[in-house]
């Protein structure tokens, strides 16, 4: 009897009361890969806007293509990680429930989870316009590039492409401190 009650005393509770932190962000709930993204995009915003700048005030078109595809690129792999994260590794809903905004019982329809809808709408066509601009870009401007006949139509998606990712940090930014930084 005493044995089971020492027992019962040390063990580890079957579930823990608090999802198990992986970040590092200080004064955060989030994990590894969503602190990774959230900085992240405090370089990728500038850095895309600089390369609109190059291209629209300074005409360096081969500049402009290179770091467009590298953000393209870091994007992408930022996007797979994510999700491998959030499937496979992190409860965010355990994360996010220390937040006053989170509601487990209206998931969708609490503030957490209409910001997340709302980040949901403008990344996932983001990241569809991305592929299309920069595969068409590639198969249209010639190497190295040039204003063309491809222009009009890059120069139209190209800024929706640009303004649907600014969009997509800040609403993810919202996102992320109302889950994973404001607490009840
Ligand atoms: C998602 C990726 C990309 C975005 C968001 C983007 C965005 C833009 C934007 C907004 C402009 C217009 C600037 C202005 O108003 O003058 C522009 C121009 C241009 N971009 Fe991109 N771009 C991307 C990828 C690329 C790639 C991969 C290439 C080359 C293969 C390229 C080549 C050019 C060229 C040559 C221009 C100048 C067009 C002209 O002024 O006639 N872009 N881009």
């Amino acid at each position: 009897m005493e044995l089971f009650l020492v027992a019962q005393a040390t063990l580890p509770a079957a579930t823990p009361a608090t999802a198990p932190h992986t970040g590092f962000i200080p004064g955060s709930r989030g994990s590894l890969m969503l602190d990774v993204v959230f900085l992240a995009m405090f370089l990728v915003v500038p850095v895309l806007l600089w390369s609109v700048y190059l291209v629209k005030y300074r005409q360096r078109y081969q500049l402009h293509k290179q770091l467009q595809i590298v953000l393209g690129t870091v994007l992408l792999l930022a996007v797979g990680a994510f999700e491998i994260d959030m499937q496979l590794f992190t409860d965010w809903e355990a994360l996010a429930a220390p937040s006053p905004y989170f509601d487990a019982a209206r998931k969708w329809s609490c503030p957490v989870g209409i910001s997340l809808l709302v980040h949901l709408s403008f990344a996932i066509p983001t990241l569809v316009l991305w592929i299309v601009v920069i595969v068409r870009a590639l198969r249209n401007f010639p190497s190295p590039p040039l204003p063309g006949p491809h222009s009009v139509w890059h120069r139209r998606w190209g800024m929706i492409a640009t303004g649907g990712m600014v969009m997509t940090a800040v609403t993810g930014w919202f996102f992320y401190v109302m889950a994973f930084v404001l607490t009840k």
